[in-house]
């Protein structure tokens, strides 16, 4: 019973390479992989584009009339062989990618609203099993009763390099002190906004990838997921 279709939530930080592990862990099992941090930055980049946004302020009144009009979906490129994000039926994988969205993403995930129409999405996408869902409330809030799930750190300046490197090869103009920045700030918001913050499902397995390589790291991933898929 190699192939239990199991769900697997894979939390932690940001920059942490949660979606790095969980992309290759869902293409070596034949599952889907489900980026939410992607839809949160689809909703961080509707609300630009909605002028939601003035400054560090979110327009929460007009929040709930204007999110009706939010379309977030994902769909297959068989190019990239990837799902690529769409908002309103654009393709918005880059623009979503970008340090201006970045910047904003952390203050739109915390609106209770938009974690909601969000979280109802994802629930939906998981329901039938063998899916891979990374993001930051996976274990505990949308996927409580999934079958594996995994909790991803690495130290704050680790993750920054990590970062700045990838936007680097992207052709992305930044500095290394402008991502640090930014990884630290996400991580205040993130784990401590009132809503679904970011936290530790009690039963999820922690690795802190400071020190070890992408290889090792996938390793113990798929052994995991192989031992329960045997199981169930
Ligand atoms: O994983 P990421 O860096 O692309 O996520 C972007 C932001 O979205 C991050 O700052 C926190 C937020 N997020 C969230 O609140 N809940 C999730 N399930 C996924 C992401």
């Amino acid at each position: 019973m190699e192939h239990a279709r199991i769900n697997i939530a894979i939390d932690g930080h940001s920059s942490s390479g949660k979606s790095t592990m969980a992309k290759s862990l869902a293409k070596e099992l034949n599952f889907v992989y489900i980026d939410t941090g992607a839809m949160y930055r689809a909703a961080a980049l509707f609300c630009i584009k909605e002028r939601l946004i003035d400054g560090n302020e979110i327009d929460e009144r007009r929040i709930p009339t204007a999110i009706e009009r939010m379309y977030i979906s994902f769909k297959y490129n068989a190019k990239t062989e990837q799902s690529e994000i769409h908002l309103g039926g654009a393709n918005v994988e880059t623009e979503i990618r970008s340090m201006e969205v970045a910047r904003r993403v952390s203050l739109v995930a915390a609106v209770p609203e938009i974690r909601h129409k969000l979280v109802n999405m994802q629930r939906r996408m998981a329901s039938s099993g063998g899916v891979v869902m990374d993001g930051r409330d996976i274990g505990t809030v949308v996927m409580p009763k999934a079958q594996l799930k995994f909790f991803i750190t690495a130290e704050v300046e680790i993750r920054a390099k990590r970062r700045f490197e990838e936007l680097l090869r992207k052709g992305v103009e930044t500095t290394l002190g402008e991502v640090l920045t930014n990884i630290i700030e996400r991580d205040r918001i993130d784990t401590t906004r009132a809503v679904a913050p970011l936290r530790q499902a009690k039963d999820s397995i922690v690795i802190d990838n400071s020190n070890i390589t992408l290889d090792e790291q996938f390793d113990f991933l798929l052994s995991h997921a192989r031992k329960v898929m045997a199981v169930q």
